[in-house]
């Protein structure tokens, strides 16, 4: 399972510098757009940093952060006292009780766990009757290791099956920690069988162009079914 301790400055200083924007505006945008977020209570699962959840909670939600990772768990901490954050792991949700939160938010983590499905279940079960999921994960068309940059904006895609990879190199997430590929089926399929309603899906674009203008995202919304 991935832990990120020994890179929780690293994803830090990559949070500061923009890294996740487009994830964190998306899923802020969808929000705003569905539900009055003054009071609402929204659970981050996978928080990091807990850059997200302090944007949610300054906009007047009742916010509780996860993360299996103590060190970014610090920094969260470091960020505002208004949130509440709790070590836990997001396919179980363990510390969570049943049907209390109006908002599930999942921002690039899912491809982080080896069963994506179990997060799924386990915000279903928190939710309370016709809560609402979004999630985003990175574009498994064209922001893997298997899709390769053309240098012209193109990319080149050379494998599509799900499968766990880590990239090369030393030092860095991916090639130590690895990630999960899965293809956009098998988390709509898997999202819609976890007992969501599927309000819409999104390929979220790139804010840096430089290598390519292929989304950079795919997104989901959901509801929980009665
Ligand atoms: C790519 S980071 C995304 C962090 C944050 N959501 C953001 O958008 O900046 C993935 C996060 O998932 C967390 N994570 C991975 N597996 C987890 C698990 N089983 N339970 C809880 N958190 C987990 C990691 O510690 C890390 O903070």
């Amino acid at each position: 399972m991935a832990h990120y301790d020994p890179f929780a400055e690293q994803y830090h200083h990559m949070v500061q510098k923009g890294g996740a924007e487009s994830s964190y505006r998306y899923i802020l945008r969808q929000l705003q757009s569905l539900s009055d977020l003054q009071g609402a209570a929204i659970c981050d699962v996978g928080c990091g940093d807990g850059e997200l959840s302090s944007r949610l909670s300054l906009l007047g939600a009742e916010v509780t952060g996860i993360d299996l990772s103590a060190k970014l768990l610090a920094y969260a901490r470091g960020k505002t006292g208004n949130v509440t954050w709790l070590q836990d792991d997001a396919m179980v949700l363990g510390k969570l009780p049943d049907e209390a939160y109006d908002c599930a938010v999942s921002s690039v983590m899912l491809m982080d766990v080896p069963d994506h499905g179990a997060v799924f279940r386990a915000c279903h079960r928190i939710l309370k009757p016709g809560g609402v999921m979004v999630w985003t994960v990175m574009h498994p068309c064209f922001q893997s290791p298997f899709s390769y940059p053309m240098g012209d904006g193109s990319r080149k895609v050379m494998q599509y099956a799900p499968q766990f990879w880590k990239s090369g190199g030393t030092g860095t997430i991916r090639s130590t920690l690895g990630a999960y590929h899965r293809p956009l089926a098998q988390y709509i399929n898997d999202f819609m069988a976890s007992g969501f309603s599927l309000l819409r899906v999104d390929e979220v674009e790139r804010m840096d162009t430089s290598v390519d203008d292929l989304p950079l995202l795919f997104a989901a919304v959901g509801r929980k079914r009665e």
